[in-house]
């Protein structure tokens, strides 16, 4: 199923307000940019302070001054992400959008090799915390009349084969919380979905690839137009679904 072209264009996401969680990293700064451009008002979280003012001061020379949220997902209780709400709510009155695109990843090795404390953390950034965060916001997203979270999934055809560890076991997860949550939303006006990036040059790719040799590697530029789509109206056929865009929207 594919959606229109027209999604990523600018206005897809006028009035709406967006939340990016790992704003600063590779694919998240590209939607963020892509969000800002769709009209979004955003609020960005990431863990590093000095990342997010670059980003800020890049969204303001284009006339979109964003929210920052500086938080580490690895130690962020239920109370922070409640906390989170909150504030969004202070501050916008409103939540339409969440685009999970955080992700922790040190590298493939055999899980017998693999400390315990880098597997615990692999699931909990990447599965247990974007959770958490979803769980705080549904009353807001509820509120939306037609809320979009969107969980950026590697491939769990690919990451659940050997030495992903816990980072591929959470892309496993991930995939079953899609269709389970939206399942328990119903006909709520909350929309779930998995979105399945191709290879992107990110730093993330750059722990498993050797970057010179990566020949199919994507700008993540080209799958921020996909963010956008699935946060958009446009993106309801994909409720509860996880999507592999085939085609490459143009940025
Ligand atoms: N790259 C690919 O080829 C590819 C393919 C398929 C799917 N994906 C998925 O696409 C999404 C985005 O990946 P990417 O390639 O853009 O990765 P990336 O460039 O490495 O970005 C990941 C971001 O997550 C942040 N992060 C990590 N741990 C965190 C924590 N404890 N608290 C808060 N933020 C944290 C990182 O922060 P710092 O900047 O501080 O490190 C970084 O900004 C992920 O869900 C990934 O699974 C990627």
């Amino acid at each position: 199923m594919s959606v229109p072209a027209s999604a990523g264009v600018p206005g897809a996401l006028d009035g709406r307000v967006v939340l990016v969680v790992g704003a600063s990293g590779g694919l998240g700064e590209a939607a963020s940019l892509a969000c800002a451009e769709a009209g979004a008002s955003l609020v960005l979280l990431g863990r590093r302070v000095p990342k997010l003012n670059r980003l800020h001061d890049r969204l303001q020379k284009a006339g979109a001054a964003p929210a920052l949220y500086p938080l580490d997902l690895e130690g962020a209780t239920p109370d922070d992400h409640a906390e989170l709400a909150a504030r969004i709510d202070a501050e916008f009155g409103r939540l339409d959008g969440i685009v999970h695109v955080a992700a922790a990843f040190e590298g493939l090795t055999p899980l017998e090799l693999t400390d315990p404390a880098t597997f615990a953390r692999a699931l909990h950034v990447n599965l247990t915390a974007r959770w958490w965060l979803t769980q705080a916001c549904l009353p807001l997203l509820r509120r939306s009349g037609d809320g979009s979270v969107v969980f950026a999934i590697d491939d769990p055809a690919r990451t659940t084969g050997a030495y992903w560890g816990g980072y591929g076991l959470a892309q496993a997860g991930l995939s079953a919380l899609v269709g389970m949550l939206q399942a328990e939303l119903g006909d709520a006006p909350v929309r779930v979905s998995g979105l399945l990036p191709p290879p992107m040059r990110t730093p993330l790719r750059a722990k498993a690839h050797v970057e010179a040799e990566d020949r199919v590697a994507r700008s993540p530029v080209e799958v921020a137009a996909h963010c956008v789509a699935l946060l958009s109206p446009a993106g309801a056929p994909h409720r509860g679904q996880l999507w592999s865009p085939g085609a490459v929207l143009p940025a």
